[in-house]
């Protein structure tokens, strides 16, 4: 079994020497180089290719599954700026920042493409890959969507906002983890209970992302802080801000959510942490990951093989980037 700082380098080491992008047009192919050549954690390829390795060798089959959710993660990241009017990703200008709307548009049209042609050259099972795969696809779109619709409704409820980030995040990496264990022909059952444990990982990684978007360093996210405040995003933060605040607070957020007051991000901070509702996005993430660790514990595999993935969970509650 491999850590995960094994199967990132070795899975950079493939990615990198197997990138699908023509030299031209460079409009289109040199922002799809550039978002992949500045960085990014490679959670996804990484969970498919541990998952993998609890049933087998890690064959093509799975470094293809691995290529493909990291190239699909990566379209939705350039649309998701567009959609979020991020400056910041990686440390670096967003793509359409640096390059501009149509080629963020096209560039993610293409990549998403890529990631298709990646998956499509798996053998062994490609027919129930293909089927997790666009339907994960057609999920997170649902997602994305109900992420925008909430932005300007201001009656989002918990429910409602774990179901949105269920879509948009968590299917992916569930869909990562299902494709990486098909590979070397799990069964129905124990695909499914990774499948699992992958969407309450997932629920957690989304409300770190959004407590981290909120109250983490914006020089180790590489992404701007406050970005989701600026974006009236409906995130367990406000919702919980909301339900816990006395009636001034509660007025005080309304008015910031109404207005674009310059000190925006540090007032609705002030009021994220005096209403509590900081430490309670903070237990979420616990009982989530909590969730996810007990779904683990019914793959019907040895202990000791579930290590790496044990442990990349663990990492990732702790993460600060
Ligand atoms: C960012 O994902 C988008 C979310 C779903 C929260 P990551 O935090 O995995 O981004 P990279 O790939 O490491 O940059
Ligand atoms: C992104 O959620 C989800 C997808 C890209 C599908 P966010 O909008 O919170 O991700 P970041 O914070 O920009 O990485
Ligand atoms: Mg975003
Ligand atoms: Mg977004
Ligand atoms: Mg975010």
């Amino acid at each position: 079994m491999q850590s995960f700082a094994t199967l990132v380098t070795a899975f950079e080491e493939r990615f990198s020497a197997t990138l699908p992008f023509p030299a031209a047009p460079a409009n289109l192919y040199d922002p799809c180089r550039y978002l992949l050549a500045i960085g990014g954690k490679r959670v996804r390829p990484v969970v498919c290719l541990m998952a993998a390795e609890l049933f087998g060798e890690i064959n093509d089959d799975a470094w293809h599954a691995a290529a493909a959710v990291e190239l699909f993660h990566n379209f939705t990241l350039i649309h998701d700026d567009i959609m979020d009017k991020a400056p910041l990703r990686r440390g670096q200008a967003t793509v359409h920042q640096k390059y501009g709307l149509t080629a963020g548009i096209l560039s993610g049209d293409v990549m998403c493409i890529f990631a298709y042609e990646a998956l499509a050259k798996a053998t062994r099972a490609l027919q129930p890959m293909m089927q997790v795969f666009n339907r994960t696809a057609i999920e997170v779109c649902e997602g994305q969507q109900l992420d925008m619709d909430f932005e300007s409704r201001d009656n989002v409820t918990i429910e409602e906002y774990i179901r949105m980030i269920t879509l948009k995040t968590s299917v992916l990496l569930a869909c990562s983890l299902k494709m990486g264990a098909l590979t070397n022909g799990a069964l129905g059952d124990n695909a499914n209970k990774l499948y699992e444990f992958g969407k309450n990982m997932g629920i957690a990684f989304q409300l770190q992302d959004d407590y981290l978007d909120a109250f983490g360093e914006s020089d180790k996210l590489g992404k701007q802080n406050g970005g989701d405040i600026l974006a009236n995003k409906k995130t367990y933060l406000l919702i919980t801000a909301l339900a816990q605040a006395d009636a001034n607070q509660r007025a005080a957020i309304n008015e910031l959510l109404a207005g674009n007051a310059p000190d925006k991000v540090q007032r609705t901070l002030e009021l994220f942490s005096a209403t509590g509702a900081d430490k309670a996005c903070r237990a979420a993430v616990a009982r989530y990951s909590d969730l996810a660790f007990a779904g683990l514990e019914d793959v019907a595999i040895p202990t000791a093989r579930k290590e790496p993935l044990r442990q990349l969970a663990a990492m990732l509650l702790e993460r600060d980037k």
